[in-house]
């Protein structure tokens, strides 16, 4: 008997998860083709992710109940900030609750007094909460767009540029190599909020920045365990001294109970595969590519810029009707808003690891058919 999802409308855009997530997830007790989160290495149903968790479960107990600077470090905190800062080639990481607080825990370390902060017009919401409310240096600058960035860094001394690595919606990558070049030479550094780029994008897995071949100690990067590693919780990472300086300045990281066991046991075994398994993160983008072709060979247009995000173009076509449409068909595909505009003519599709030409062939042969009616 099916389950009773008649609710879910109102308040979400699918039946709840019923079963593991990957791209067959089970939703309101059925499977569903899944084009949609962040799960891009399509770890989370891995068993040594689930094996970490359950390990750390049985020895720790739920939760650690305490704050990082009293009694709630555990080994396992220690161990997972170092295979973090492993995965990085840094000397240190912090790992925090939700990587949503990374830049606000990364910019209490990071801005001096005066510090002009100019930002992208579609920096993630995170970023934006994070600004101080009370400077007013704080500038927009249009979505990577480097003519605009120049114009308004032009008058300023030092500050901090603040960026998505990818853009959540659309996939697009913010220009590294332009905004190096525009901020050389003045006292500026660069927070590249690389949620949807670490595990991802680059030779190792290391994000927007290493995609661009870019190292520089101008570069700071807010990451998360929550995406491409199918875990959950947020990191910086860097040199020692930085890292302890936040440690020591970020009331957010000292004033909150830290990741519980079950989440710090699913991440060490999460970021030790990325490690190991690079073919993962390869597939990604095979698959992406994959996608994006095959749409193209069917005569329906989408946009890829080298992340797990593709954009599907609509063009007229109501989001929410067309995702409704795949719903129907047992496809997970959310109509979502966008920074530019309610009405934007995308559905975004995410692409991972896991699925097989034959997944993606069924999205692409269904995509057709919806657009041929
Ligand atoms: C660009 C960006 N930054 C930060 C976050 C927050 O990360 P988390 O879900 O790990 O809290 C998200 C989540 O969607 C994101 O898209």
């Amino acid at each position: 008997m099916k389950n009773d999802n008649s609710s879910f409308k109102n308040s979400i855009r699918c039946p709840p998860v019923t079963g593991k997530i990957g791209p067959r997830g089970e939703f309101g007790g059925e499977e569903y083709l899944y084009f949609a989160g962040n799960n891009y290495l399509d770890l989370a149903r891995r068993t040594e992710l689930i094996e970490g968790a359950t390990k750390a479960v049985s020895n720790y107990g739920a939760s650690f109940g305490a704050g990082r600077t009293t009694t709630g470090t555990a080994d396992i905190h220690l161990k997972l900030e170092r295979k973090l800062a492993e995965f990085k080639g840094t000397e240190d990481a912090i790992i925090f609750p939700s990587g949503y607080l990374g830049n606000q825990i990364m910019l209490s370390g990071l801005i001096r007094d005066g510090d002009t902060l100019l930002y992208d017009g579609w920096a993630h919401p995170s970023i934006i909460e994070a600004l101080p409310q009370s400077s007013e240096n704080v500038i927009e600058f249009n979505h990577n767009d480097i003519d605009d960035l120049r114009k308004k860094i032009e008058p300023e001394k030092h500050g901090i540029v603040l960026v998505n690595g990818v853009d959540p919606s659309v996939g697009d990558l913010a220009p590294l190599d332009q905004i190096m070049k525009t901020t050389e030479g003045k006292d500026f550094r660069v927070l590249v909020d690389d949620a949807h780029g670490t595990g991802v994008l680059g030779a190792n897995g290391r994000g927007t920045p290493e995609h661009f071949d870019i190292t520089s100690d101008r570069i700071f990067q807010t990451e998360t365990m929550s995406k491409a590693f199918g875990s959950y919780g947020g990191f910086i990472s860097g040199s020692h001294d930085f890292i302890e300086k936040l440690r020591g300045v970020s009331t957010t990281y000292r004033g909150s109970t830290p990741l519980p066991p079950a989440v710090v046991g699913a991440s060490i075994a999460a970021v030790k595969v990325a490690m190991k398994e690079p073919q993962l993160r390869n597939r990604v983008k095979e698959n992406a590519q994959y996608l994006v072709n095959k749409l193209k060979f069917s005569n329906v247009k989408a946009d890829w810029y080298g992340s797990g995000i593709v954009n599907l173009d609509i063009s007229e076509r109501p989001s929410k009707v067309i995702s409704n449409h795949l719903l129907e068909k047992n496809i997970i595909v959310p109509y979502i808003h966008y920074p530019d505009s309610d009405s934007p003519g995308k559905l975004r599709l995410t692409v991972s690891a896991g699925h097989s030409k034959e997944d993606i062939d069924f999205l692409v042969d269904t995509i057709s058919e919806l657009f041929e009616e």
